[in-house]
């Protein structure tokens, strides 16, 4: 990973320590993964990495948060609001170009905003668009399943279930942004399949 991207994850670690129990494994995959899809779909690092690195700071100044249902508007809202003013803050303590501050911290002000409805702006945004793919993807591998079936108390079977009937947060028109997370979707769908029940979901 480049040095810029190094010193903008240290400067938000501190944050994530604050935040939902697995939210620095969250971001330490999906740095790795953004990177290779940033790569295979040409699209531009410069944005997307800070995004993904500092999208959900925001949930450091939740009280409480590990007892909290994430999903939940009130706390979507606050996170991405806090989120946006972290943002400005540790890009601008790493002399970051204003001109791409104001982005990012702009998609970090709304990158859960399809929960509240706004869809055309990730069906129209390739960063946004991919962003918004690999960030709900988090939940269909091994560690993020896990997290979120814990939060919302599944079981194995309810768990695959829930992945099964929701390949995306945006139904309908377009729900992946690109062949690559496309099919990263079924890769993760695949695993998880195994590991939570063969698929016997279907049967019962
Ligand atoms: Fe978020
Ligand atoms: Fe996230």
């Amino acid at each position: 990973m480049q040095q810029i991207y190094q010193k903008i994850w240290e400067l938000a670690k501190p944050y994530y320590e604050k935040g939902r129990p697995m939210d620095i494994v969250h971001i330490e995959w999906f740095m790795e993964i953004a990177t290779m899809v940033c790569d295979k779909e040409k699209l531009d690092d410069t944005i997307l990495l800070p995004l993904v690195i500092l999208h959900d700071v925001g949930y450091s100044r939740v009280k409480d948060v590990a007892e909290k249902n994430y999903y939940q508007l009130d706390i979507r809202r606050f996170h991405m609001d806090e989120g946006k003013k972290i943002t400005e803050e540790i890009l601008r303590a790493v002399a970051y170009p204003e001109e791409k501050i104001k982005i990012i911290a702009d998609y970090v002000g709304v990158h859960d905003n399809w929960a509240f409805g706004e869809v055309d702006r990730f069906t129209n945004n390739p960063i946004l668009g991919t962003f918004k793919d690999l960030d709900y993807l988090w939940i269909y591998t091994g560690k993020g399943s896990k997290a979120i079936q814990e939060n919302m108390r599944k079981s194995d079977r309810e768990m695959l279930k829930f992945l099964k009937s929701e390949p995306s947060p945006i139904y309908g028109k377009k729900p992946f942004s690109n062949e690559t997370t496309k099919q990263l979707h079924k890769e993760l769908l695949t695993e998880r399949e195994l590991e939570l029940g063969n698929g016997s979901v279907d049967s019962s």
